[in-house]
């Protein structure tokens, strides 16, 4: 059989940089995250030689267990969650051999002598040499209580050559008083070179990509502004309910949920300035400044810039499915949104009259989460007697699924007659560089251990998240008295579409 030919896309495609010794300490070890995501990232890691063999995972929980228990149920999390096709017994075992485990109480400072005693023997059976990473893959009001302890057990600074970092977990602070409350609460254990704030979607490959796009490039940049670019809409649309997750949920929505936090992210990458160099702070610093630009909405005038929506029963890609106050967890009389839809604008020169509209809700049609950055039309509209109305020019990037960027333009269709078609130029991730992905947990946790944070949200910029949202919070305390207003299976409540409408733009078609 011939061998097919290489795809010279894939040339150079990452292996490295591998991570030096560590131990992950993981506060929740037996929950979903760690079960569902942590696990299988750094199982995936280790198969591929991007962690060293001087590496181990102590998990904390309040279950009493031993290791040999432990290994068993992390095995049966990558059974459930892992990847089948590459799972190989034998690498399994020596990274089983690598995990432990402490039982205790978050809040007991017992717990917190234990772990230090076991990441001693740790660090000299595995040669992990002092370096830790604390995840904190709990329910949020342990936060707080776990940095403390560390604290107090001395385990919040490093000793000599070595380092101790912390990835907090969202959600990081239910608004914005309780996220500045926690942050200085971390501050007072740890330096922010130690703290990395996780947004699961920054370690999306795509995610990661708009700053290929839109700085590696020539094309765009010099358009990417007010005098070019007419709006740009943020579609985040899941076609799961809350799983399961009733309970969080009503004390979240989709505001708290998505919109502060991931869209916010999205939102900065797009408007930011081009960063000074890629370091860290560099970039992060550009996409501070664009969101400080972000003009403040009124508290009371929320109506025109915020919508909120409730799915009800419906249809989502052919299954029946309750609406959200019949999920388990929920209150019968739930005020909480599962989606949300905000209008915002930059007071900055690039972005003057530019508005952004952004949009995220549980139970849609589909499951699509893109970028549409919509061009304005040529100064002088030369076909005027074509057929069809002139459309915009738009570039499209497609977060997930079908990763990847397309652009939409208009050209003659075949035959006599000067008649425009709008077509779509397409570049497909998978296709062209036939690879899958990693997953974003994996990328992530590699940067913590290799110490680079670029893809970790800095303290300003969870706050200025929450900043931007609290007028919105606020209104929204008063009960909505329409809800549930859109059905599962739909696109949203029609006050979203009004709200775009409203400004003479309309929402894309997906
Ligand atoms: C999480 C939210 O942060 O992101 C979930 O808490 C949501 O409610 C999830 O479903 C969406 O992530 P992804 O990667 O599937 O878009």
């Amino acid at each position: 059989m011939t061998e097919a030919p290489a795809n010279p896309l894939r040339a150079g495609i990452r292996i490295g940089p591998t991570a030096g010794p560590c131990v992950v300490v993981i506060f929740g070890a037996t929950g979903d995250l760690t079960r569902r995501k942590l696990l299988p990232a750094l199982y995936r890691l280790a198969q591929q030689h991007l962690i060293p063999a001087e590496f181990a995972i102590l998990g904390v929980s309040r279950q009493q267990m031993s290791d040999q228990e432990y290994r068993a149920k992390m095995r049966e999390a990558l059974t459930e969650f892992g990847d089948e096709d590459t799972f190989d017994e034998a690498e399994w075992n020596s990274f089983a051999d690598g995990i432990f485990y402490a039982a205790g109480e978050f809040k007991d400072g017992e717990t917190y002598a234990k772990v230090k005693s076991r990441l001693k023997e740790i660090d000299e059976e595995r040669k992990t040499q002092g370096n830790r990473i604390f995840y904190l893959a709990t329910a949020p009001e342990f936060f707080g209580p776990i940095s403390n302890q560390l604290a107090q057990a001395n385990l919040a600074r490093p000793e000599g050559q070595a380092w101790t970092r912390i990835i907090v977990e969202k959600p990081f602070g239910h608004d914005l008083e309780s996220a500045r409350a926690l942050n200085t609460q971390l501050a007072s254990v740890f330096e922010e070179h130690q703290i990395y704030r996780i947004d699961h979607y920054l370690g999306k490959e795509t995610v990661q990509n708009l700053l290929v796009f839109r700085f590696a490039n020539s094309i765009f940049e010099p358009m990417w502004n007010y005098q070019y670019i007419d709006h740009v809409q943020i579609t985040n649309a899941e076609a799961i309910g809350v799983e399961g997750r009733g309970s969080y949920y009503e004390r979240a929505g989709a505001l708290r949920d998505m919109m502060q936090n991931h869209v916010f992210q999205l939102v900065s990458l797009i408007a930011m300035d081009p960063p000074v160099s890629l370091k860290s702070d560099d970039v992060r610093n550009e996409k501070i400044r664009a969101l400080k630009t972000v003009r403040p909405i009124p508290v009371d005038r929320v109506d025109e810039y915020a919508v909120r929506g409730q799915y009800g029963p419906g249809q989502v890609l052919g299954e029946t499915v309750v609406g959200y106050r019949e999920e388990p967890g929920v209150d019968p009389n739930s005020s909480t949104e599962t989606f949300a839809a905000v209008k915002i604008k930059f007071d900055n020169w690039r972005w003057a009259n530019v508005p952004f509209f952004l949009r995220s809700g549980k139970r849609l049609q589909k499951r699509v989460t893109e970028i549409a950055i919509y061009f304005k039309e040529g100064p002088h509209r030369l076909f005027t007697d074509n057929d069809a109305p002139l459309e915009p020019n738009v570039l499209v990037i497609r977060i997930q699924p079908n990763e990847g960027i397309t652009l939409r333009f208009g050209a003659k269709l075949p035959g006599q007659a000067m008649r425009i078609r709008w077509v779509n130029m397409d570049f497909r991730y998978g296709s062209s560089f036939g690879i899958k992905p990693p997953e974003a947990y994996e990328r992530l946790l590699l940067d913590c251990m290799l110490g680079d944070s670029t893809l970790y949200a800095r303290r300003d910029m969870v706050e200025r998240g929450w900043e931007i949202v609290n007028p919105i919070i606020e209104a929204w305390k008063k009960p909505a008295s329409d809800f549930p207003n859109y059905e599962a299976g739909s696109w949203g409540p029609p006050a979203a579409f009004e709200l775009i409408e409203r400004d003479g733009r309309k929402w894309r078609k997906l």
